[in-house]
């Protein structure tokens, strides 16, 4: 049986960082990915990284792109019914945010493995991880594109599969915690052919909820819509859209610019935190252990933070044979992510429109969004909250 260091699952932001970050500490890994990479490369998603993630990007070699095409912004905008709210981030807090989508991310960190070296299996599907709770390593037994099962040994796995991570059970097995919530509304997300309504994101509520001006390039737009979580794009014709992104996001001087839009989608909203994270040789990472619903895209970042704990703690362990970081990881994870958790819950149930809300409950939602607006320290505090507070660093 061919033995590796470490074997990471999907190769998602959560396991190409750590892949990468290892690879710097000469640490080998192989990365498993069940989708084809046109699939990891073209799924839409998100699209901001947090100071400390792009820094990051940039320490390790893989954000020269990023560093050109992303747009780096100083600002972001909150209307409150047709009321536009400038805040400064850069100002209050000395950090930006760059709007860099999920999958360009994905690209760089792909095109630096390959380039590196690095074993990346595509259409890999883990079929069992045994073992992970002894002495000696780990086995994953593993099916290829062509049909082919093989078994590998790991000293350590990394669970990196996403939501739905069929690892996740192993962990969570007698006595770990499945925290959930779930969220009375989705997001209704299009691409558009259109110029930039304006530079900085507007996230905009109004008393029929939510909306999103947000962007990709200087033709593409990307805009979300506060929807029922039952909808289907069938339910959204293009008239609708600009009708609804128009009441809720224009205000004096702001007209969303329109186009023709070519992708329509519905994005669930859920929250999940998994407790602890890990079990024996096995740990889990991003998505695989929590879901942040997407307001203010914490979930890449979240990821990220995730693998800056992993990939000093795995390789302290490699090397050293010291494991006291690796054995820390769910209690040093765990209270980012439930800030995380709360931040995205918090801002969505500002922004969004419960479905049937009275006008009390509407006066509400908009007096707390203003209370905060209307002082330096709730800015300041929901600009901190933004831009993300600094990766976990930790010595190798
Ligand atoms: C985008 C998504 C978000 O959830 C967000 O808060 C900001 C931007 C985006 O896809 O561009």
């Amino acid at each position: 049986m061919n033995h590796v260091p470490v074997a990471i699952i999907g190769a998602g932001p959560a396991g190409l960082t750590l892949a990468h970050l290892l690879h710097l500490q000469g640490i080998e890994s192989v990365v498993f990915e069940s989708r084809t990479r046109q699939a990891v490369e073209e799924t839409v998603r998100a699209g901001i990284l947090e100071q400390g993630t792009l820094n990051l990007m940039r320490e390790t070699g893989v954000g020269e792109r990023m560093e050109r095409e992303a747009d780096h912004d100083e600002a972001i905008d909150i209307a409150i019914n047709g009321e536009n709210i400038r805040i400064p981030l850069t100002e209050l807090t000395g950090h930006k945010v760059a709007i860099y989508p999920q999958h360009e991310y994905l690209k760089d960190f792909i095109a630096k493995r390959i380039s590196d070296g690095g074993e990346l299996l595509f259409e890999t599907t883990v079929d069992s991880v045994e073992n992970y709770q002894g002495d000696g390593p780990a086995t994953i037994t593993y099916t290829d594109a062509d049909g082919t099962t093989h078994q590998l040994s790991a000293d350590y796995v990394v669970a990196a599969d996403g939501s739905s991570s069929p690892s996740r059970s192993l962990v969570t097995a007698d006595g770990g915690i499945r925290a959930r919530h779930e969220y009375p509304y989705a997001w209704f997300g299009i691409l558009v052919e259109a110029p930039k309504t304006q530079k900085e994101l507007i996230y905009a509520t109004h008393p029929e909820g939510f909306a999103l001006i947000s962007t990709r390039t200087d033709t593409v737009q990307r805009y979300y819509l506060q929807c029922d979580p039952e909808d289907t794009p069938d339910m959204w014709p293009d008239d609708r859209i600009w009708e609804q992104l128009h009441l809720r996001a224009d205000s004096p001087g702001i007209t969303v610019s329109e186009g023709k839009i070519f992708d329509k989608a519905v994005l669930r909203f859920r929250s999940a935190v998994t407790e602890p994270m890990q079990k024996g040789r096995l740990f889990l990472a991003g998505d695989a252990a929590h879901t942040v619903p997407p307001t203010g895209a914490k979930g890449l970042n979240l990821a990220v933070a995730d693998v800056s704990v992993l990939a000093p703690g795995l390789t302290r362990a490699i090397k050293r044979n010291d494991t006291g970081l690796l054995d820390d990881y769910s209690k040093l994870a765990v209270p980012r992510i439930w800030k995380a958790q709360h931040f995205s819950f918090w801002m969505s149930s500002m922004l969004h429109a419960v479905p049937g809300e009275d006008h009390f409950a509407t006066q509400r939602r908009f007096a707390e969004l203003r209370s905060v607006l209307d002082s330096e320290a709730g800015q300041r505090y929901l600009a901190e909250q933004y831009v993300g507070r600094d990766l976990p660093r930790f010595d190798y």
